[in-house]
């Protein structure tokens, strides 16, 4: 591990209270060009002794400004303290999580899960377009019916094709006749931007990227291959199960995590991630005023947010985190053999923390009851269950006790 390391709440605090010194402090020094402050007065009191222990409540009334991907270079000199802990923490989660080289990523904190893949979508339709002087028709998403539906929000937004590639209705796999088959449907499209898997939203399933590229390559056909880890990111990699779905992969380029799953961070705290020289697709040079311009989706966001990843992973380390899903995942196996043994009918991916149970096993009252989760409100086929942190084996035994 080069970045990921335990640290004392004592270090964690000195870390993001010298950086917080390192910003500009509103009330000290006044930039007057800045359209921005810290929180009202009036209303988030700044004065709360509580405040000298509390880094992340601190960050959030100093209010940083993250505008801009400080992994490029030049950024707004301004906030150059908490974005220096932005820096780390995409280095950490693309070497030390996703096993990529050194210095070789770059990467920003954005809104969510849904920010991030259409970050990297919006940059593989551009590079298609400048590069290959593709047409928005030319270019198409393809990814597994079990993907997200960010992925069709991102094709709407950003003018070229969904391809959807049908599962297996009980593995939830992607099988090779039928990427071949949507592909010889694909008229017309030559440029494809894979999204893969790494744990669904409803099954927790998880995609070969290999099947993909083998298959377009064998096409001769252009691709880039981005990884939807929102859910599954900060999970499956320490799930110990054997799998290529990393950049030791070289044939991925991005990924998408979510920290506002797993890691319990508050909401708008998604991370995008993409080796060097993809990011530049996506600058606007009208963003003149920032400095360093913008080649984010978002425009102006919190550094809160990403000090708040930071304190968490901080706060556990690497081994503090895999001993955490370890537990989910012996609370899954506890639940999984539970079902087996009263013939429920389930589908759960290896390593994954989602139990998703047919619909004919559960009424909707019980699923009601217990707030499952299904595939669709009108007409429910599965139901899920996800062991968080906050579903113990207690809760667990009571579904299993209904569900009898
Ligand atoms: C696999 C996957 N991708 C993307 C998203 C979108 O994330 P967000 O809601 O943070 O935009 C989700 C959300 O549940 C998800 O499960």
């Amino acid at each position: 591990m080069r970045y990921w390391k335990k640290l004392s709440d004592e270090q964690i605090n000195q870390r993001i209270f010298s950086a917080l010194e390192e910003n500009v402090d509103y009330r000290e020094r006044v930039p007057l060009g800045v359209p921005a402050s810290h929180l009202d007065e009036k209303v988030f009191y700044s004065n709360a002794p509580i405040l000298k222990d509390a880094p992340f409540l601190s960050t959030l009334l100093k209010n940083p400004n993250h505008i801009g991907c400080h992994t490029l270079g030049e950024s707004e000199s301004f906030f150059q303290g908490t974005q220096a802990i932005e820096k780390e923490l995409i280095a950490l989660c693309a070497e030390d999580i996703l096993n990529g080289e050194a210095g070789a990523f770059d990467g920003y904190v954005a809104a969510g899960g849904t920010e991030a893949n259409t970050q990297a979508i919006w940059i593989y339709r551009n590079y298609f377009q400048r590069d290959h002087g593709a047409k928005p028709a030319e270019i198409a998403i393809i990814c597994s019916e079990d993907a997200h539906y960010s992925m069709p929000k991102a094709a709407n937004l950003l003018g070229i094709k969904l391809l959807s590639v049908p599962v297996d209705s009980e593995t939830r796999a992607v099988k090779r006749e039928a990427v071949e088959a949507v592909l010889d449907k694909a008229e017309g499209v030559r440029y494809f931007i894979v999204v893969c898997n790494m744990m669904t939203t409803m099954y927790g399933s998880v995609d070969d990227a290999n099947l993909y590229a083998d298959i377009l390559e064998s096409r001769q056909l252009n691709y880039k291959i981005h990884v939807d880890g929102a859910y599954g990111g900060f999970f499956f990699p320490f799930a110990e199960v054997p799998h290529t779905l990393d950049f030791s992969n070289t044939r991925i380029s991005s990924f998408t995590l979510d920290a506002h799953k797993m890691v319990q961070a508050p909401y708008g705290t998604g991370i995008f991630l993409a080796r060097k020289g993809w990011m530049h697709y996506a600058y606007t040079e009208e963003a003149q005023y920032v400095m360093g311009l913008d080649a984010t989706l978002s425009g102006s966001r919190s550094g809160a947010n990403a000090v708040s990843i930071w304190m968490i992973l901080m706060t556990y380390g690497p081994h503090g985190w895999f001993e955490k899903i370890h537990i989910l995942n012996y609370r899954t196996n506890w639940f999984c053999k539970a079902l087996r043994s009263l013939d429920i009918p389930h589908f759960r991916h290896a390593g994954s923390n989602i139990v998703t149970i047919k619909a004919e096993a559960a009424s909707l009252e019980l699923a009601r009851q217990f707030g499952l989760v299904p595939d669709d409100h009108e007409t429910p086929q599965w139901f899920k269950v996800v062991i968080m942190d906050h579903v113990r084996i207690d809760h667990l035994s009571e579904l299993v006790e209904a569900l009898k």
